[in-house]
């Protein structure tokens, strides 16, 4: 890898579309930074077939086989430290991550989930936003802290709910916003025009009071 490339480490637990749409970004260069390794709980996630594809050493570290969640991510770590991982991105990673792992990784863990944060943390998201009647939706990319779904928002893209939206039909449409907020956002990091300061985000050298919003001109960022 190039100094002046970030090693990205990438988590996973299942299909793993989000981990190839960070993996086309860097691989055409639209992000200063070059997956280290994808780290799967499951043996079995679609995730680790599209590193392997694009000739990236992947890792299955079973939760099962650690008594402890810090054990499971005291593993973790050692791999990560291996492959010199400067970027932590959780893509889909179905574990929740002990203070041993976020303390070692501060402010340089992210998460993507599928509601407009902080409403609907947890699961099921799409399926609570049409029962609450919302007429917006969305996503966010976050740094990770020891609360789940919580820590500073980095940036949201937001869809509109439409009457005959099913759980499925909207969470397809999320997803394809998360496909551009997630590389966005990994990109912003690897160009440290994103850094954590006391739980404040200051975004290319200006305090964050509120998260970034998908726009046209942002999207044109990663052409
Ligand atoms: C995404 O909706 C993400 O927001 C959530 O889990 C899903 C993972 O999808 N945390 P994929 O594995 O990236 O396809």
């Amino acid at each position: 890898m190039q100094e002046n490339r970030c090693p990205i480490a990438v988590l996973i637990s299942g299909s793993g579309s989000n981990l190839q749409a960070i993996i086309d970004h860097t691989q055409d260069n639209r992000i200063q930074g070059d997956i280290c390794c994808v780290i799967s709980n499951k043996a079995d996630a679609y995730g680790l077939e599209r590193a392997e594809m694009a000739n990236i050493p992947t890792h299955v570290v079973p939760h099962n086989d650690y008594t402890t969640r810090e054990n499971f991510d005291r593993e973790l770590i050692k791999i990560l430290h291996v492959y010199k991982a400067k970027l932590i991105v959780l893509a889909g990673f179905m574990r929740i991550l002990s203070k041993v792992f976020i303390d070692k990784y501060q402010d340089r863990i992210v998460n993507i989930h599928p509601s407009l944060l902080p409403k609907y943390p947890g699961l099921d998201t799409h399926k609570r936003a049409i029962e609450a009647g919302e007429n917006e939706h969305g996503c966010s990319v976050h740094f990770v802290t020891t609360d789940l779904d919580d820590g500073p928002i980095i940036i949201q893209a937001k869809i509109s709910v439409k009457s005959t939206d099913n759980p499925e039909q909207l969470a397809k449409r999320v997803l394809e916003k998360e496909h551009i907020i997630y590389p966005l956002a990994v990109k912003w990091f690897c160009e440290n025009k994103l850094v954590v300061k006391d739980k404040n985000i200051y975004f290319k050298n200006n305090l964050l009071d509120q998260p970034i919003l998908l726009t046209k001109e942002y999207e044109q960022e990663l052409q």
